[in-house]
């Protein structure tokens, strides 16, 4: 594992940003895996200006994000689709065909795990999967469990999930209750792993994670298997 400590976000943001360009420039028809929340957004702000530049071309990119809301068609403004369009898919040369995210809306949603888990592996698997970490260890929506689960699945959130998601919404009660999650498998077959995060109230967890037992209580803790494995990680 690579333990990078940077002094702030910006930072985290360029170096993050950096090593997927530099993933992309070395494969220009690589497979990013792509994350949600609000670390990602510098680096991806940073992506959108290395295009513009003319720079980085991600004209031959796939992605596949790595979860969905359940119940949150790509219309809605609070789905991660929608997230992924305005943040970054709208501001780069991504052709819109090759970027995937799970479909929270599909009426057999195990059929729909089974379908993208397929779909990954055509691909030939991930390149380079990005991730952020929720504060009690979650990495996509694999919540705290007695196991790991390797299949992309449907989920049900945690309470303190719903709490930590909620400045999004404008309620708590308006926070979906589930989502439908990319499993370990696809995550821990990724080439690479890139995990950011930020902020004092990461510390704890990202302690947890890295440093403690490897533990389905503390999902991202499995990531320390991963044969290339970079955390970058900012206290402010
Ligand atoms: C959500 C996403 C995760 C993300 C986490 C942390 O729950 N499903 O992929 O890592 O939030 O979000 P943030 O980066 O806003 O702290």
């Amino acid at each position: 594992m690579k333990f990078i400590t940077v002094k702030n976000y910006e930072e985290l943001s360029r170096k993050a940003a950096n090593i997927i360009a530099a993933q992309v420039i070395s494969k220009p028809n690589c497979v990013l895996g792509l994350a949600t929340g609000s670390s990602p957004l510098g680096t991806y702000a940073a992506l959108a200006k290395y295009c513009d530049d003319g720079d980085v071309d991600f004209s031959g990119v796939t992605s596949v994000n790595l979860d969905e809301y359940v119940g949150l068609d790509g219309t809605n403004d609070q789905s991660y689709r929608y997230f992924m369009d305005t943040n970054l898919f709208s501001k780069i040369n991504i052709d819109k065909n090759k970027t995937h995210v799970p479909n929270g809306c599909a009426a057999d949603l195990k059929a729909e795990g089974i379908a993208y888990d397929k779909f990954i592996k055509e691909l030939g698997g991930i390149d380079l999967q990005l991730l952020g970490i929720g504060l009690d260890g979650h990495i996509g929506f694999n919540e705290p469990d007695k196991f790991f689960t390797a299949e992309t699945h449907e989920v049900k959130l945690d309470p303190s999930t719903i709490k930590a998601n909620a400045r999004f919404f404008e309620s708590e009660a308006d926070v979906p209750t589930k989502a439908i999650t990319m499993g370990m498998l696809s995550i821990m077959q990724a080439k690479k792993v890139l995990l950011i995060a930020n902020g004092e109230a990461k510390k704890e967890i990202i302690e947890k994670a890295f440093y403690g037992p490897i533990t389905p209580e503390v999902p991202a803790s499995i990531l320390q298997l991963h044969p290339d494995l970079t955390v970058i990680y900012s206290e402010n």
